[in-house]
């Protein structure tokens, strides 16, 4: 060190506060795994109404578990919330989250209140939403894709986009969806012959849809409501929920174990329960099931009662064994295979 970068240090070390921010009780690190949007919208009307200063990071679910999983040695952020529901499962049995039964579960739909039972209240449920996918009308003129197997056609070559189910909740909901709906062999059949037609496996769930509403690819493979994001901002999408059947699911929250700020963490998890914090998902066009029986749904979310659903088994696609074998399994037979 030169004397210079000394002084400097020495600087840097008296400008520090003694007590840092977190210390006082007065910052939340929130960890969020929807729309930037959203993330954006929550973090702001938290830190409005409490004055606690929220420091948020968006990242995909799959990316989001591996990140708590990898600073479990000493924990930095609080609040997990959002993303699909079954990395929060894992988190939760590998002891990751924190056990937390908040007044207002009382409030919610089963579907909500099942997360929470399976996962020990380790995580709750505070959205739902049904897998499909959406194509460009302008590339897309005639025979529409109507079903999975459709997605399967020659003419789609090159065309179609999905997540990588490392990063994404999305498209690991994809992967556990076709397992249960054609069962295993068949599912990683299927999934091999649409790689033929896969530009591109993208790292967040959603940027399929946005590069169908742009054209630069045809047919986008995200949740229902994510596609219904891109109709309603102008983009030629039309949404499809696929004729065999499709998986749904529960987006969730979750508060990470050994976290530096615990009540900023219990005071978010409260709040983002409420019907005002869940209904600012429709500002942020963001189209999900809101989780409080008292939210009031947006008009343009997609209702899981039209779609045809199958019984998702969160219990077991969200445990650590199976989701960790099954990511194995689609790393060594599908990721592997050459683009
Ligand atoms: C989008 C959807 C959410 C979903 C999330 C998962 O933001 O609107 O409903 O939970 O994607 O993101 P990921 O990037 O993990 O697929």
């Amino acid at each position: 060190m030169t004397k210079r970068s000394v002084l400097l240090a020495a600087a840097a070390i008296m400008l520090a506060p003694a007590v840092p921010a977190s210390a006082q009780g007065n910052e939340l690190v929130l960890y969020c795994s929807v729309q930037e949007e959203w993330c954006r919208a929550m973090s702001e009307a938290f830190q409005r109404e409490t004055g606690i200063n929220v420091l948020m990071t968006r990242r995909s679910s799959g990316e989001t578990y591996a990140q708590i999983a990898a600073e479990s040695g000493q924990p930095r952020g609080d609040v997990w919330w959002g993303g699909t529901g079954d990395p929060h499962l894992q988190a939760a049995q590998e002891g990751l989250t924190e056990e937390y039964r908040s007044d207002m579960l009382a409030e919610l739909q089963p579907w909500a209140l099942q997360q929470a039972e399976t996962s020990g209240y380790r995580t709750v449920g505070i959205y739902a939403g049904g897998l499909g996918f959406g194509y460009n009308t302008d590339l897309v003129t005639e025979n529409p894709p109507a079903c999975w197997a459709d997605l399967l056609d020659a003419r789609f070559e090159d065309d179609v986009q999905v997540a990588n189910p490392n990063s994404s909740g999305t498209s690991y909901t994809m992967l556990a969806t076709l397992v249960q709906l054609m069962g295993e062999e068949e599912a990683f059949e299927y999934l091999t012959q649409l790689h033929g037609n896969i530009s591109q496996y993208t790292q967040s769930g959603s940027a399929p849809i946005r590069a169908a509403a742009t054209g630069e690819t045809a047919i986008g493979i995200v949740f229902m409501h994510d596609a219904v994001a891109q109709t309603v901002t102008g983009a030629p999408i039309v949404t499809v929920a696929p004729c065999e059947g499709t998986g749904y699911e529960v987006g969730s929250m979750s508060i990470i174990a050994g976290g530096p700020n615990p009540d900023a963490a219990r005071a978010f998890y409260d709040w983002a329960l409420t019907p005002a914090a869940q209904e600012l998902g429709a500002t942020a066009n963001s189209f999900q099931i809101p989780s409080n029986v008292n939210s009031v749904t947006p008009d343009a979310a997609p209702r899981l009662e039209d779609v045809n659903l199958i019984d998702y088994d969160f219990a077991l696609y969200g445990s650590s064994e199976e989701r960790t074998r099954l990511l194995q399994r689609w790393d060594a037979e599908i990721g592997s295979l050459p683009q």
